[in-house]
């Protein structure tokens, strides 16, 4: 029976091997809480992740050990459809059909592509990565999508999504869903924990700064009592004059459920260090479960395929109606059985 519930779609990419810190907080989390409310599809996005130079064998290992991770955060396939994104056809048919509709200069203002593209060097970035929102913009309307849980990052991924679904119904009729992006503000975007200036990120950030949820428990301790806070001795959430702080108080906040109110009332008068200290347990208590959860899922290959196999095809059945219609909708001859 199709669900009459709202639907969410997400995806993650499988480049950096384990996640970090901000793409729990910031996306997966609240893919796990949604799978209880909404009809939701989760993707790891092995499509985006061959826009910058790939080792095939590390990839094909990362999208396995992506989809372990999910799996291990808590998503549920009884729950949730996950699957991996080359595994439905529709998401590149689909990506042409929006690269023929979108601009050159309106892809051109996309800040990732900049930012990526500056990284590769000048005249090095693929056309693959110049589309890459393009891709996204697919793969969101395919399943229309009536909410995308994912960090501020991708803000700007999803605005060109609306514009892109609005331009196409206008055109052709009525045919996508236009999605509204899903982006908590506590936890949309978390900080390098030495530059908390700047967002923490596998490319961005110092290895001292970024939290990987498969590093060894004790590594992860110890970059969260380094980290950088201010020379200030007050533990207040205040992200202009004190970003470092508010950072931790934020990471802490959502993994304990406790009111960054209630964290600064618990801390008055508490140095700096009292506030690493048991953040850095907090964070064990957190990352150990997930890693041998994450191993458990990845000892037995087969019964992790297998189950993204039953994820892609309940995905197809989605994906390839809309594409069906679109292709109509644009005057593409169907061809005959
Ligand atoms: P990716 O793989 O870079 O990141 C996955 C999710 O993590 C979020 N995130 C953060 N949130 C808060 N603070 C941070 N420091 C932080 N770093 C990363 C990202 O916002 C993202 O939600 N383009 C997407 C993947 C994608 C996608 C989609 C997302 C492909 N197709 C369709 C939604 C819908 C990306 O690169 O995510």
């Amino acid at each position: 029976m199709p669900s009459t519930r709202p639907r969410v779609l997400s995806g993650i990419q499988p480049t950096a091997g384990s996640f970090h810190l901000g793409n729990y907080l910031g996306a997966v989390r609240q893919w796990v809480a949604l799978q209880e409310s909404h009809d939701a599809f989760y993707m790891v996005v092995d499509l985006h992740a061959i826009t910058v130079p790939q080792d095939p064998a590390e990839l094909r290992a990362n999208t396995r050990l992506a989809a372990a991770q999910l799996l291990a955060a808590g998503l549920d396939p009884e729950r949730c459809t996950l699957f991996v994104q080359s595994h439905v056809p529709e998401h590149a048919q689909l990506a042409w059909i929006m690269n023929c509709l979108a601009g050159f200069g309106e892809a051109s203002r996309m800040t990732q592509f900049k930012d990526k593209s500056a990284k590769q060097g000048a005249g090095n970035a693929t056309v693959g990565l110049f589309t890459y929102p393009i891709l996204q913009v697919a793969d969101i309307l395919l399943y229309q999508a009536n909410e995308v849980p994912v960090g501020e990052d991708q803000r700007q991924h999803i605005e060109l999504t609306r514009d892109l679904a609005d331009r196409f119904n206008g055109r052709f009729g009525e045919t996508f869903t236009v999605p509204a992006p899903y982006i908590l503000k506590e936890t949309a975007k978390i900080y390098d924990l030495q530059d908390p200036s700047i967002k923490m990120s596998k490319s961005a950030s110092t290895p001292k700064g970024l939290i990987n949820l498969l590093d060894d428990p004790k590594t992860t301790a110890k970059k969260v009592k380094s980290a950088v806070t201010d020379t200030d001795t007050v533990i207040k959430y205040d992200t202009e004059n004190k970003p470092g702080v508010s950072n931790l108080l934020s990471i802490y906040s959502t993994l304990t459920g406790k009111t960054i109110a209630d964290l600064e009332a618990e801390y008055e008068g508490k140095m700096y260090g009292a506030l690493k200290t048991d953040l850095a347990e907090v964070m064990v208590e957190f990352v150990t479960p997930f890693r041998t959860r994450t191993q458990q899922y990845l000892d037995d290959p087969e019964t992790l395929d297998s189950l993204l196999a039953k994820g892609a095809e309940k995905a197809r059945a989605v994906a390839a109606e809309t594409l069906a219609a679109a292709y109509d909708r644009v005057g593409l001859l169907p061809a005959k059985h």
